[in-house]
């Protein structure tokens, strides 16, 4: 008789749920399909590249010396660099084909979720907007919104290997607004930022914190204008917090490793209001083209309004962001 391991057996104790949570998911899906949403929204994908960028093997020399990568990267020519984990002691390893290429939609399916949401709540454009990119790992986000026409981005991380890969991209792809800092969570203030932000994006970090209560003080602190908050939750319908422990090694996870928590999306929406960021609406899924966390209840992102967004001045050279070709008003 073959013997399941610790976590192949939680894995089977939480199949029940997960069946549950993925059919509630479908019957939310349908429903929110039918309503009126925002235009669809498409990534700026491959990504270009500098016309005087570096060559097809540079690029592929330049990633090789990294050990991980979060993000597969696709590039105009035909190029793709696929995401790597082969020097990660635990979780997220390679994997066959079928993970990789998963994973590797991930990030685009993320965005066709959430970012329509957030570009039509900022008046249909990024163009004009300073954008802060919290926890930015290798800069995709950044990109997608440097590329979208924002005047400003900035983006950190605490992991400067991971900033070493968001500027070779920057390269690569030839921006000029967006800049790239090595800095701490804890370490964010205006004063090291240049200021709040119009667009403040917190994505996929508020999980591999300590505090969860306090980060969000900290965001709303960032913001102007609009926060876009994408994060783990605990599935559960009540407001409770799970403690977990996470270790610093893998370049997806904390930090600095310790105590980490995961709150549920009550929880999470008690201290969004607790923080005095009361104005949020939960973003609902409306395609089943999405990662397995977010059809099993066990990740949910929010847009939160701190303000009335002003409108952005006229830029001047007028706005180069992609969002005119890629916006398609009308297609759910
Ligand atoms: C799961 S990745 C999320 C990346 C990206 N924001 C996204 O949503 O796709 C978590 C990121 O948080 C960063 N991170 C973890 N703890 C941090 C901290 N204390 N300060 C800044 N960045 C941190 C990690 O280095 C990693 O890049």
């Amino acid at each position: 008789m073959r013997i399941l391991s610790k976590k192949q057996l939680r894995g089977l104790l939480r199949l029940p749920g997960e069946l549950r949570r993925r059919r509630r998911t479908r019957r939310r899906i349908a429903v929110a399909a039918r309503k009126p949403g925002p235009p669809r929204l498409e990534p700026v994908w491959p990504l270009p590249r500098a016309p005087a960028g570096p060559s097809d093997a540079e690029i592929e020399r330049r990633f090789r010396e990294h050990l991980g990568w979060q993000y597969t990267y696709e590039f105009e020519g035909q190029l793709a660099c696929a995401e790597r984990h082969t020097a990660q002691p635990f979780g997220h390893r390679d994997g066959d084909a079928g993970r990789r290429a998963a994973r590797g939609a991930r990030p685009l399916q993320r965005f066709r979720h959430f970012m329509p949401w957030l570009v039509q709540a900022a008046g249909g454009t990024l163009c004009g907007r300073r954008v802060l990119d919290i926890a930015c790992n290798s800069g995709f986000w950044s990109l997608q919104c440097a590329l979208l026409g924002a005047r400003e981005v900035i983006g950190f991380d605490a992991r400067p290997e991971l900033i070493e890969q968001a500027n070779l991209l920057r390269t690569i792809v030839g921006l000029r607004n967006v800049d790239f800092r090595v800095l701490d969570f804890w370490d964010m203030s205006e004063a090291a930022l240049g200021g709040r932000f119009d667009v403040v994006l917190n994505l996929g970090v508020l999980y591999h914190l300590p505090d969860p209560l306090r980060a969000l003080e900290r965001t709303r602190r960032m913001a102007a204008g609009l926060i876009l908050l994408d994060t783990a939750v605990h599935a559960s319908d009540a407001p409770l917090i799970r403690l977990d422990w996470e270790t610093s090694e893998d370049v997806w996870s904390a930090a600095a490793g310790g105590l980490v928590q995961l709150p549920s999306k009550r929880s999470v929406e008690l201290m969004l209001r607790h923080v005095g960021l009361g104005d949020f609406s939960e973003i609902p899924l409306r395609s089943a083209d999405m990662p397995p966390d977010y059809l099993t209840g066990r990740r949910a992102s929010w847009l939160i309004r701190i303000d009335n967004i002003p409108s952005a001045p006229s830029p001047d050279p007028p706005c180069s962001g992609y969002s005119a070709g890629r916006l398609r008003p009308g297609v759910p």
